[in-house]
């Protein structure tokens, strides 16, 4: 599932530079029964299996403890030490360890920014119906979903977390402007793009609005500010009310929307 995206495009080529690393790790590798059970039934009965804490506790551990890189020995566990279920290790403070969950809470823009700053980060994809619980209380530090709907395994949802935070790290953008002026980024405001043109001019009777090819920077900057808001405003005025909160509409921007329908008060004289 993580070989195909991780060797294409932006992803391909942070790896190539030596920005991202990513680091597979088969959970099922540290088990240490003859038959690599990962998972078992729900105490108290009810349908579906649990992933089992011993495996995923024994990976986690088990890598994290060791420098970024670190890769088990394919011949099987020689490469571990003995490791004991009952005695947690001390780990580094500094790296996530992320549980990729549907309750988790809801990854977004301003979560990536943050994960950004970490040199390392540890995701721990669950499958089958769930983890067991302590894994939540005593492994993992977050939890993240990356929306309202449940699939059928975290693996998704860690390639969208790789993908996202990847596309913010210093040098793997050539237009470092573009992820700034991304929708939902801070820089503009957590508000969505606008529309955006290429060539040609007139598609299907369609033409490219006049001010974009007017030459004039300022009146073009204003137009796609404002084209800004009114998609924001149409499609998630629950971001354009976290930008006024925020203080990132001006009292002329609340008149702008006002002729549209919109009505907040500014915090920004
Ligand atoms: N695993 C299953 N569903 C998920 C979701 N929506 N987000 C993150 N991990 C998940």
């Amino acid at each position: 599932m993580f070989v195909g995206a991780l060797s294409e495009s932006i992803l391909a080529r942070a790896q190539e530079h030596s920005i991202l690393q990513v680091v597979l790790h088969n959970i099922r590798d540290y088990t240490t029964d003859r038959h690599h059970i990962c998972d078992g039934y729900p105490y108290g009965g009810g349908g579906g299996m649990i992933m089992k804490p011993e495996p995923i506790f024994r990976a986690v551990e088990s890598v994290i403890s060791r420098p970024p890189g670190w890769q088990l020995p394919s011949n099987t566990a020689s490469g571990l030490p003995i490791w004991d279920p009952d005695e947690p290790p001390s780990l580094p403070a500094d790296v996530p360890i992320i549980l990729l969950t549907p309750q988790g809470r809801r990854f977004n823009q301003a979560i990536a920014e943050e994960l950004s700053t970490h040199a390392r980060l540890a995701l721990v994809c669950g499958r089958y119906e769930g983890v067991d619980e302590r894994v939540r209380t005593q492994l993992v530090t977050d939890e993240l979903s990356i929306g309202d709907f449940v699939l059928s395994g975290g693996e998704p949802a860690a390639l969208t977390v790789i993908d996202t935070v990847t596309r913010l790290l210093p040098g793997v953008l050539g237009h470092t402007l573009a992820a700034q002026q991304d929708s939902y980024a801070a820089g503009k405001a957590g508000l969505l793009e606008g529309p955006q043109y290429t060539r040609p001019p007139v598609f299907r009777g369609e033409a490219v609005p006049d001010v974009l090819v007017s030459g004039h920077h300022a009146n073009v900057a204003r137009w796609h500010w404002e084209q800004s808001l009114l998609r924001t405003l149409a499609r998630r005025p629950d971001l354009l009310i976290q930008a006024a909160e925020a203080g990132q509409i001006t009292a002329e921007d609340c008149r702008f929307l006002a002729h549209h329908g919109w009505a907040i008060e500014s915090k920004q004289s």
